[in-house]
């Protein structure tokens, strides 16, 4: 009999620390960490590096078939290339979340995701990883933070990575991405029934993994 590894799923919306938060976890169980906006992020890249249009479903999904996604520590490749950074601007973001509106984008990212479900165990990061991708899931989270510490967070993590950007910008951004990713049709941003939320918006990094290991044991 194989033992099925067990599974851990951190949704929420951007800006709720829970790619912190999911880093930590994995790192302190050593277990496999899944980024899944990364695995969107790197489409909607390869869509914008060739000049393609964000609603053609078809076209998009045949492009999504031929990429190569490598994920090494920190590092993330499409075809080779590091495009850590590149997938990390405001512009890239917005792109990423037209594209994760469209079903077969997400059908065609489907089995990517569950590939990682490997022992000793995932930690995955997402929007619908307790809801879609994982519904088996041994323990579910939604990570919160309200909007404008949500918005605070993403400016920190962008000047750190020397991208400049405006934090009321920024907030009026993750607003329009919140709305666009709780009403899709196709895995809203909601928590799983079985879910625990967590509202990190006065909590450190340090809290939030605390609660979450005291949880586990
Ligand atoms: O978590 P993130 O900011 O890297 O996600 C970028 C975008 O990808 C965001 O608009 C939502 C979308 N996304 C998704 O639809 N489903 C996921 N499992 C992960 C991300």
């Amino acid at each position: 009999m194989s033992a099925t590894p067990p599974i851990i799923t951190i949704d929420g919306p951007a800006g709720s620390g829970k790619g912190t938060i999911a880093s930590m976890v994995a790192k302190k169980l050593a277990w496999h960490l899944l980024d899944s906006g990364a695995i969107y992020r790197i489409a909607a890249y390869a869509a914008l590096q060739n000049h393609m249009d964000l609603s053609d479903e078809r076209g998009l999904v045949q492009l999504i078939q031929g990429l190569n996604m490598e994920f090494s520590g920190e590092q993330v490749l499409c075809d080779g290339e590091d495009v850590s950074l590149a997938i990390r601007t405001p512009e890239c973001a917005e792109a990423t979340s037209k594209i994760s509106a469209l079903p077969a984008v997400r059908a065609a990212l489907l089995e990517r995701q569950r590939s990682f479900h490997k022992l000793p165990g995932l930690v995955a990061d997402g929007r619908d990883m307790g809801t879609v991708v994982f519904p088996d899931a041994s323990v579910k989270i939604f990570l919160t933070a309200s909007p404008s510490v949500r918005a605070e967070r993403r400016y920190n993590q962008l000047r750190q990575q020397g991208i400049s950007a405006s934090i009321g910008q920024l907030e009026r951004e993750i607003n329009i991405r919140d709305e666009r990713d709780s009403n899709r049709p196709v895995a809203p941003l909601k928590p799983a029934t079985d879910a625990w939320v967590i509202d990190s918006s006065y909590l450190s990094p340090n809290d939030v993994l605390e609660q979450i290991l005291h949880r586990l044991r």
